[in-house]
């Protein structure tokens, strides 16, 4: 008997709008419409929307606006019910039972893979959403319209959904491309300054590793950004959101198949540190501290002019984040720091070789196989040393 081996091979593209406005229900702006009406241009569209409910408080009038814009565009659009209302934040990741409650909605409404689930919120939300849509009868058609800065500019546009499980973060999840995503900067109109601020840390990060000119950009804006003037708002987010999906499109692994992921720089430690603090530390905070203290390592390594080190720790304190947290000083029964144990959690979640980022230069990243524990002992007393400093100086 010989062996026979056939090969199975297709390839299936991929395409979805990331579209920028703003007031997306009212009735006159006819993004949501058309992008829903994309495809069967003939035929009504019915949409499950969820809502976060941080938007739910800021925006009490944004159920009765959506039933609005659908009666007015009735001939494509059918709203099956009113908007469900879940919880904003980590803990909507945190709690399957709510995702399995999306997913028991979805069944009772009859949402089928030709009907849309329309996602409004933040990061965690979208990511949950996404989950129980990709989930239901192996995928129905994903609408995101991302209400924070990180998730316009980073999280929302790309192909990833997930939440937490048995204590490790997105370890359920999938990769699934939106149908469409929709920036609507007037969302961040009610948003916390910290949630303003948290999402900047995913710009530097692009243009840490990838655009040295939008640092610069960054330094040059600083005081607009750090105001949270509009202007300056919706230039970072759009500049970061065209990188993030340049990467998606041209890096050569939109599934992350490989070991390495460029966009984590920064992100073995925010991962172990949201945990650490049980997620006390919002996401971009956590990237914020990731970042330098990668980037501190990239200098022990020799891979890094220390100037750009200072130059990466003035723009984000400039910008009003803090780079020291005390859960970054936890030990493990060992006295080891349990920060650490971030670099196995996320070659682990990567599995194969360990691939971190590390920086070259302001704008250009590189990628190394291991990190030193000394290095890293030291980047945290630097910084604990920092903050000491700074509070003095206050
Ligand atoms: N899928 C991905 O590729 C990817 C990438 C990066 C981050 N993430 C995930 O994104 C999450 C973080 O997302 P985030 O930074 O957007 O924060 P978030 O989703 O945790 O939201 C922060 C808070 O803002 C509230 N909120 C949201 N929009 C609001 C608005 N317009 N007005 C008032 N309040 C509002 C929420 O209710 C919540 O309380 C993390 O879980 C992270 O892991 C996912
Ligand atoms: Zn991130």
């Amino acid at each position: 008997m010989s062996n026979q081996i056939y090969r199975q091979r297709f390839s299936v593209p991929f395409e979805y709008a990331v579209c920028f406005t703003r007031g997306v229900f009212d009735p006159n702006n006819s993004t949501l419409a058309d992008v829903l009406a994309s495809r069967e241009p003939e035929r009504r569209h019915r949409m499950f929307v969820v809502v976060d409910s941080g938007v739910a408080r800021g925006f009490p009038e944004l159920p009765r606006a959506i039933a609005t814009y659908c009666a007015r565009h009735a001939d494509r659009l059918e709203l099956l019910e009113t908007p469900t209302v879940i919880p904003g934040g980590e803990q909507v990741k945190q709690s399957p039972a709510i995702v399995e409650g999306l997913q028991e909605d979805m069944r009772r409404l009859g949402v089928d893979r030709q009907s849309y689930v329309v996602a409004i919120g933040g990061g965690a939300v979208l990511d949950a959403v996404g989950y129980a849509a990709a989930t239901c009868h192996r995928g129905v058609r994903l609408i995101r319209l991302p209400t924070t800065v990180l998730s316009q500019n980073d999280s929302g546009i790309g192909v990833k959904t997930g939440i937490n499980a048995f204590g490790a973060k997105n370890f359920l999840g999938t990769f699934t491309p939106p149908f469409a995503v929709i920036n609507d900067a007037d969302f961040l109109a009610t948003l916390e300054a910290r949630d303003l601020r948290a999402g900047m840390a995913e710009a530097v990060k692009v243009a840490l590793i990838r655009d040295g000119e939008l640092f610069r950009w960054l330094q040059e804006h600083v005081e607009g950004l750090r105001a949270f003037e509009p202007v300056a708002m919706a230039h970072m987010i759009r500049r970061a959101a065209e990188i993030h999906m340049q990467h998606i499109a041209g890096g050569g692994d939109p599934f992350e198949f490989g070991s390495a992921r460029p966009l984590d720089f920064g992100h073995w430690v925010a991962h172990k540190l949201e945990s650490l603090s049980s997620h006390q530390v919002r996401h971009g905070e956590a990237v914020a501290i990731g970042m330098v203290i990668d980037s501190f390592c990239s200098v022990e390594q020799g891979l890094l002019e220390p100037g750009a080190l200072e130059a990466i720790c003035d723009l984000l304190e400039a910008l009003g984040f803090s780079l020291w947290h005390p859960a970054l000083e936890q030990r493990d029964a060992q006295g080891e720091p349990e920060l650490l144990d971030g670099l196995r959690e996320f070659r682990e979640h990567l599995g194969g070789e360990l691939t971190v980022t590390m920086l070259r230069e302001l704008g250009v990243g590189v990628e190394v196989h291991a990190v030193d524990a000394k290095h890293v002992a030291r980047a945290l007393a630097w910084l604990k040393a920092r903050e000491g400093a700074r509070d003095a100086a206050q």
